[in-house]
């Protein structure tokens, strides 16, 4: 089958490669890119493992296709880190024990990111409602609550 360019901006970085028209967003990122950060849970939409931003926005990588993200900018989980310090919402994951086996994790903290813009500060009840479209199997969700609580003021503050 042909292939197409994609180029994109990851993580404030170019990058470019080929791929077949039908290669879903999350296998180009994981195997053309070598980001393997973005997890693949379901492949069709529903746990939300896959989550990155698109154009700053959350979007689940497994039911987009590369070439539909040609052209935009990205941000994975890779990006979250800066000069070896964790992003301030990484450290509050950390600190309040919000993963264990860390699968849906990089889904979760992008996802959190984008709730946390809109809601810079959320109620507890929202910030269950905003990270409903993620799952996980292994927290009983409230550590996952707790961070993202407590990463609220961190952020609002810059
Ligand atoms: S892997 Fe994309 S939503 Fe589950
Ligand atoms: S930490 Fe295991 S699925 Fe969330």
């Amino acid at each position: 089958m042909d292939t197409i360019n994609v180029r994109l901006i990851v993580n404030g970085t170019p990058r470019e490669g080929r791929c077949e028209p039908r290669k879903l967003l999350v296998d180009f990122l994981r195997e053309d890119l070598g980001l393997t950060g973005t997890h693949v849970g379901c492949e069709h939409g529903v746990c939300g493992a896959c989550t990155i931003l698109v154009n700053g926005e959350a979007a689940r990588s497994c039911i987009m296709l590369a070439v539909q993200a040609d052209g935009s900018e990205l941000v994975t989980v890779e990006g979250l880190a800066r000069d070896g310090r964790l992003h301030p919402l990484q450290e509050a994951f950390r600190e309040h024990h919000a993963l264990q086996c860390g699968f849906c994790t990089p889904g979760m903290l992008l996802a959190a990111l984008d709730f946390l813009k809109m809601h810079p500060d959320p109620t507890e009840s929202q910030i269950r409602e905003g990270l409903s479209a993620v799952l996980c199997r292994c927290t009983g969700y409230q550590g996952i609550v707790n961070a993202v609580k407590a990463a609220a003021p961190v952020l609002r503050r810059g």
